[in-house]
């Protein structure tokens, strides 16, 4: 039997820990036939040592989505290990520590743009550096927290959640015409290294397994790395601009 993604040459950003979403992307990803590329930033060489604990060990290639010159220089850096793409995955995530858990209403602008531009507007700047390597019929998946509501701690990422729903809808009109689709996953709670830094992450997590009708895990990260493959397949061939929520059916209940 072929795998789903047999073929496929992904670019998958947001590994630091072997318990981060993106390291559970990568590994079914390649369980499934994918070629991939990581990228990494900041400690290089604990992303490289996770690389190694992969199916396939992965090469890393450095970015920081901040870093105007990591962006520029992407898509020649990423050939030299490919010689293109068919998926790319966004699994970043930031916002300084007056942005996350109480009170919402002191965060500084300094504080909140860093949020914006790290978890929200970098969906846009890593698409348009990997834009010259995606082949038409690329899929594009990011890795969102539902944010069409208020949840407690999460306030300023919350809002740049929504910022980021919105991008994803925006690249999608852009990009269709291109070949390419761009979506996002809205994961429940998975314990990892950004979700242990949101103070109240406790609060978030707390009764989630007993609210889904299907049950939640917050130490499983597979269901949603599955869901991500799955968008990263040619099985979702006309869906873009969506939303695609993996959180054991929890987005569906009033109470
Ligand atoms: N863990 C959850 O409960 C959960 C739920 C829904 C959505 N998400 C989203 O999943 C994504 C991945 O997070 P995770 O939970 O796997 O945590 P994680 O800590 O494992 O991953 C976050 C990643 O963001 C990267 N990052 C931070 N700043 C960056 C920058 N300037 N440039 C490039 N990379 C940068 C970090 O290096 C890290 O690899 C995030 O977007 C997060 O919001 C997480």
């Amino acid at each position: 039997m072929t795998g789903l993604l047999e073929g496929k040459r992904l670019l998958i950003t947001g590994v630091i820990t072997d318990a981060s979403i993106a390291f559970h992307v990568a590994k079914a990803a390649q369980e499934q036939g994918a070629q991939v590329v990581l990228t990494g930033f900041g400690r290089l060489s604990l992303v490289e040592r996770i690389a190694k604990r992969l199916p396939q060990p992965a090469p890393v290639v450095e970015l920081d989505v901040q870093n105007l010159e990591h962006l520029d220089t992407l898509a020649d850096r990423v050939r030299e290990h490919v010689d293109g793409l068919d998926g790319l995955v966004h699994a970043i995530g930031f916002a300084p520590k007056s942005c996350l858990g109480e009170p919402f209403l002191d965060a500084p602008w300094q504080d909140v743009s860093v949020a914006l531009e790290v978890s929200a507007f970098s969906l846009k700047s890593l698409s348009v550096a990997a834009l010259p390597l995606l082949a038409e019929g690329s899929s594009i998946v990011g890795l969102d927290f539902d944010a069409r509501v208020a949840w407690p701690a999460y306030n300023w990422m919350g809002v740049a959640k929504a910022a980021f729903e919105s991008t994803n809808r925006y690249l999608a009109r852009e990009l269709g015409p291109r070949g390419v689709r761009v979506n996002l996953v809205a994961a429940g709670p998975v314990r990892t290294m950004a979700a242990k830094s949101i103070p109240g992450f406790a609060d978030l997590e707390a009764g989630w397994a007993d609210r889904a009708p299907l049950g939640w895990d917050v130490n499983d990260a597979t269901p949603v790395a599955k869901s991500v493959c799955a968008l990263l397949s040619d099985w979702l061939p006309a869906t873009t601009g969506s939303m695609v929520w993996v959180d054991g059916g929890v987005h569906a209940l009033g109470m």
